[in-house]
């Protein structure tokens, strides 16, 4: 029967076999389950032939950047942070609409992760998180040839380096890819993580996109989800996060009048992302996150709870 174990000592043999013993791999990390517990695997393989590229986006959770480079190199990953804040808020300035600031991001990547890849000289393969589901849902979408998502794709780089696509989760599962996590010593933090969209806060900032919001909301976003894991309650919901409203409204402190931004706490429970449920947490619980994100974060001075189910809602606002 399918051990985590088994599968580790095969697929290290495979990729030994595989990669010829002076070749190189990049690799995209993200964060993520699924990239981790590729760069852990295939750096037992192939040890620091395994280039790990880390781009901090400027999108992501506070101090999320700096915690899971620490995270890597820890695991003795040989992986590049290139951190590339300013290029994504460039490329971000003035655009309003979801599509096109995905768009946006997702070029910017490309660019970015192209030019880091370049440094790796005489790279030979890039290799990829992508795991069972990811591969059924492009085959339906796009048919046979094409296996990769198109969020997990890094554009045209395979061609234009000229790179084979190495795959080792291909065949698994989420449960499996954890349990082969688990079983490589990748820390419960990241093993256990919610999903978060490749495109990152930017589509929980409605409208516009600028540092200030980005500090704002992660601010605000911190407190959840530290309120969450110190409950106990994170582990019991699929994802949460905070949105940061278009809107101001009024309040008051002390004798004066404030007109501060609004924002809403998002969490849902689901098996999958494709439907799911607001998450029913305690009003205690609810009480507690707002009036700290109220009195600790200048500039908010209102948080309402979305309770809307996926469909119709989805579980981001963008
Ligand atoms: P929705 O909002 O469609 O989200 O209910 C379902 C799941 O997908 C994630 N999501 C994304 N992930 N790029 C991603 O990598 C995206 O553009 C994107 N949009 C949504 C969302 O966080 C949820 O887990």
């Amino acid at each position: 029967s399918w051990t985590p174990e088994h599968f580790v000592d095969s697929m290290v043999l495979a990729l030994q076999h595989t990669i010829g013993p002076d070749e190189k791999v990049i690799l995209g990390l993200s964060g993520g389950v699924d990239s981790s517990v590729a760069a852990l695997l295939l750096h037992r393989a192939i040890g620091d032939r395994l280039y790990g590229i880390f781009v901090d986006n400027g999108l992501l959770r506070k101090d999320e950047y700096e915690g899971v480079l620490h995270a890597y190199k820890g695991l003795g990953l040989n992986v590049q942070g290139v951190n590339a804040s300013q290029e994504f808020y460039s490329a971000l300035a003035g655009l309003s609409d979801p599509e096109q600031k995905r768009k946006a991001i997702g070029r910017t990547f490309i660019e970015v992760f192209d030019r880091e890849a370049h440094k790796v000289e005489g790279a030979k393969w890039l290799a990829q998180g992508t795991i069972y589901p990811d591969v059924i849902e492009s085959v339906s979408v796009k048919g046979p040839a094409v296996t990769i998502k198109s969020h997990h794709n890094v554009g045209g780089l395979p061609d234009r380096m000229n790179l084979k696509i190495v795959e080792p989760l291909r065949a698994l599962f989420k449960d499996e890819v954890r349990q082969v996590g688990d079983t490589l010593g990748l820390p419960h933090n990241i093993l256990h993580r919610h999903p978060f969209p490749g495109p990152g806060l930017a589509i929980r900032i409605l409208g516009d996109i600028t540092p200030q919001k980005v500090d704002l909301l992660q601010r605000a976003d911190a407190i959840f989800i530290d309120s969450l894991r110190q409950t106990g309650l994170y582990d019991q919901v699929w994802q949460a996060g905070v949105m940061l409203l278009p809107i101001q409204s009024v309040g008051v402190m002390g004798d004066e009048r404030t007109y501060e931004q609004v924002v809403a706490l998002r969490a849902v429970t689901s098996v999958d992302g494709m439907t799911a449920d607001w998450a029913h947490l305690p009003y205690d619980f609810l009480a507690d996150v707002s009036n700290k994100i109220i009195n600790q974060v200048r500039g908010i001075n209102r948080v309402v709870y979305d309770i809307s189910s996926k469909p119709p809602a989805t579980i981001e606002w963008e």
